[in-house]
């Protein structure tokens, strides 16, 4: 098969990690025959140095004639710490998801045995956690009207939600849940927003649609307590953007670590894979950060994007080797750690041997 990728490094370690991701691509497709061919394209503070805006038309038109993105992080800490700039990094990678329509972010949330111990729960609270979140990606409070009264002293953000926009990531809910354990928790905070209403309106029209699926309905704040209380009770949850946004930070940390974390973000035109994680200024440059949620991203690419089972299965394969070998980088390792690219190596190396 052929693979068009476009590559977005980003801001941070993007580019560290990214290079990971692309050598295990690479052996992938020496192992299976395909014929890789990517090309990089600028986005987030980096594309903002460049050429000043964070995501630029030339990226935008690279990525739709692209396969499938592999996008790396973006963020800048001298943003961070101006809420006066006019333009940001972040608005590359959400005018990227807009323009792309990718409406459904998928963030499977899987513990790995050797890391469990790293988790800040206990270990037969989170030892089996497996569970699938699907957060809606261009709707929400994240795109709603926003801005400053005359004398700025008063700000003002808009949540909305068509039901359109509700129907077709709850059906992508329903629908990963007839295919995982038929569970389906709906998370919303129905007791004071109505777009959350609204969200459980038409989440109970269609229960009857899917007979086969335990449905559930949980108010935000109580699924923040119930992720780290049980959460081995959930399949799959579905929510708005924001909740989405926070409610996967959580769930990161309850695996061990915030760097093992792959998402896929689906939808109209061409799919992007990247980390749940950001650009982690700290480290760029220092060969240090861990490449694994950019790698197993690259597993869900040939999965989702590829439909390439095997292939994004063997990437699996060699990311649970590492660890049994602890081959891996500082932030999950116990004595001997080694560097992002050392780590790349490795998985490249057992993926040319298999
Ligand atoms: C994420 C990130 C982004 C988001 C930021 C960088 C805009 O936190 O992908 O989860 O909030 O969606
Ligand atoms: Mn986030």
């Amino acid at each position: 098969m052929k693979l068009n990728i476009a590559v977005l490094a980003g801001d941070g370690i993007g580019p560290e990690i990214i290079d990971q991701a692309l050598k295990v691509t690479q052996a992938v497709c020496n192992k299976f025959g395909h014929e890789l061919s990517y090309e990089h394209a600028i986005t987030g503070a980096c594309a903002i140095d460049e050429v000043g805006e964070p995501y630029p038309d030339a990226t935008h038109e690279l990525c739709m004639k692209s396969d499938a993105v592999l996008f790396g992080a973006i963020g800048d800490p001298k943003y961070d710490n101006d809420p006066k700039a006019k333009v940001r990094p972040e608005q590359g990678l959400l005018g990227m998801r807009k323009k792309l329509g990718l409406y459904a972010n998928l963030r499977p949330v899987v513990t790995f045995p050797s890391l469990i111990h790293k988790s800040p729960l206990r270990t037969d609270l989170v030892d089996g956690a497996d569970f699938m979140c699907i957060r809606e990606l261009t709707g929400g409070i994240y795109f709603g009207e926003k801005g400053r009264s005359e004398d700025r002293n008063t700000a003002f953000d808009t949540c909305t939600y068509t039901r359109e926009e509700i129907e077709r990531i709850l059906k992508l809910g329903f629908e990963y849940a007839m295919k995982r354990n038929k569970k389906l928790t709906i998370v919303d905070k129905a007791n004071v927003l109505e777009t959350s209403r609204l969200w459980r309106e038409v989440g109970q029209e269609m229960v009857p649609d899917y007979p086969e699926v335990e449905t559930e309905f949980m108010f935000v704040d109580n699924a923040a307590m119930q992720l780290i209380q049980w959460p081995k009770n959930f399949d799959v949850m579905v929510t708005e953007n924001m909740f989405g946004d926070i409610l996967t930070d959580e769930a990161s940390v309850i695996t061990g670590s915030l760097g093992m974390l792959p998402s896929a973000s689906i939808g109209v035109h061409t799919s992007v894979f990247e980390p749940i994680h950001g650009s982690y200024p700290q480290a760029a440059g220092k060969d240090i950060a861990n490449p694994l949620a950019t790698v197993l991203s690259a597993a869900m690419m040939f999965e989702y994007a590829f439909d390439l089972k095997e292939e994004g299965a063997l990437i699996r394969e060699a990311v649970d080797a590492s660890l049994e070998e602890k081959y891996v980088t500082e932030d999950i390792s116990e004595g001997t750690s080694y560097k992002t690219s050392e780590v790349g190596d490795w998985l490249t190396h057992y993926i040319n041997q298999k």
